[in-house]
């Protein structure tokens, strides 16, 4: 069969083929493979084309190349291709496609949740830099060089003044500095630590620091806004109960404890035998903090918190090791949907 002859027997062929497209009884697949493949008619054609006399290529090639843009302009939409081919095959009992649809870090969940409590009562949310600088995570906070409390804290130093923050503290400075009273944020993060990674520690862990300062905020004030967040998260008759303690950024300074229970082995562990657990601490904004965001001391008065939020996950979730909650472990986390 001469050469021409073969591209208008290709031609008529596509055309019959094209359509059973319509009548479904072939797919824009099937047509590509038969005519655009590899091996299909249109390759073909060029077996014969390569044996021309050198004068009849030019005047080939161009039909060859017309027919190959013509059959491929009529298979690029391929949309009829999703319509299924015959109906009596199609089983409606069969189950859907299941897609896993992910779920919410526990970390996310308390972080979400304590945000809307204190959203309630008119705090807003903030956010600090957690590479910082020395000044804000410790010297603005009352807590110069050699005081022993930057003991307390292990700290990450990147050079001399840049560190990684160890609490959230310092988005109280940043904050005051850029802002006036009155004032009532939250400020959650992440922080970090140099410490031992244990059951109960990790170099790594979230806060949310609350401050508020206006004209006369009492310590009142603050017992009355951690006992109601207190009952908002674990329900009414959650036991709280709060211990004196230290913080150079905060005078009077306290702890306040959860009553967890002694009912497990775990609970033993997590309480340390006491069935108490300390969630955060706080206080009144100590003057000397006052003085560093040039805030007028005989006007104003606040008081500041800071929660920690794995101590609450592992309390609300009843989670005994503080690691899983940074592994990323599919079948731990996949507990948490909502
Ligand atoms: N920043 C303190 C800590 O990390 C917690 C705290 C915040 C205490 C605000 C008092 C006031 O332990």
């Amino acid at each position: 069969m001469s050469l021409s002859k073969k591209i208008k027997d290709i031609k008529c062929k596509f055309d019959i083929d094209f359509d059973l497209l319509k009548s479904k009884k072939s797919t824009t697949l099937n047509l590509k493979n038969k005519y655009l493949g590899r091996k299909g008619l249109i390759n073909s054609l060029y077996l014969s084309f390569n044996k021309l006399p050198k004068n009849d290529k030019p005047k080939f090639g161009l039909d060859i190349n017309k027919l190959k843009e013509n059959i491929s302009l009529k298979l690029a939409d391929d949309s009829n291709d999703n319509i299924i081919n015959d109906n009596s095959n199609l089983d409606l009992t069969l189950p859907g496609k299941y897609y896993d649809a992910g779920s919410i870090h526990p970390i996310t969940l308390i972080i979400d949740e304590i945000k809307s409590i204190f959203q309630r009562i008119g705090f807003s949310s903030i956010y600090g830099p957690e590479v910082d600088t020395d000044y804000y995570n410790f010297e603005a906070l009352n807590i110069p060089t050699h005081h022993p409390a930057r003991d307390m804290q292990d700290t990450f130093y990147i050079d001399k003044d840049i560190l990684l923050r160890t609490h959230t503290s310092g988005s109280q400075i940043h904050y005051m500095k850029k802002n006036k009273p009155p004032i009532k944020i939250l400020s959650p993060g992440r922080v970090y630590r140099n410490e031992d990674i244990s059951v109960r520690s990790y170099c790594l862990f979230h806060q949310i620091e609350g401050l508020y300062v206006d004209e006369k905020v009492s310590f009142s004030d603050l017992k009355g806004t951690l006992e109601y967040f207190a009952k908002e998260f674990f329900g009414n008759k959650v036991k709280t109960r709060f211990r004196p303690s230290y913080f150079p950024f905060t005078e009077p300074s306290a702890e306040m404890d959860v009553y967890w229970g002694l009912n497990s082995e775990s609970d033993y562990r997590i309480t340390k035998g006491t069935g108490w657990l300390e969630i955060l601490g706080c206080g009144m904004v100590d003057p000397e903090v006052f003085k560093a965001v040039s805030y007028d001391l005989n006007k104003v008065s606040g008081f500041a918190f800071g929660l920690g939020i794995e101590r609450i996950a592992m309390l609300k979730y009843g989670i005994d090791d503080i690691r899983l909650l940074y592994e990323g472990d599919i079948r731990f986390l996949s507990q948490f949907k909502k």
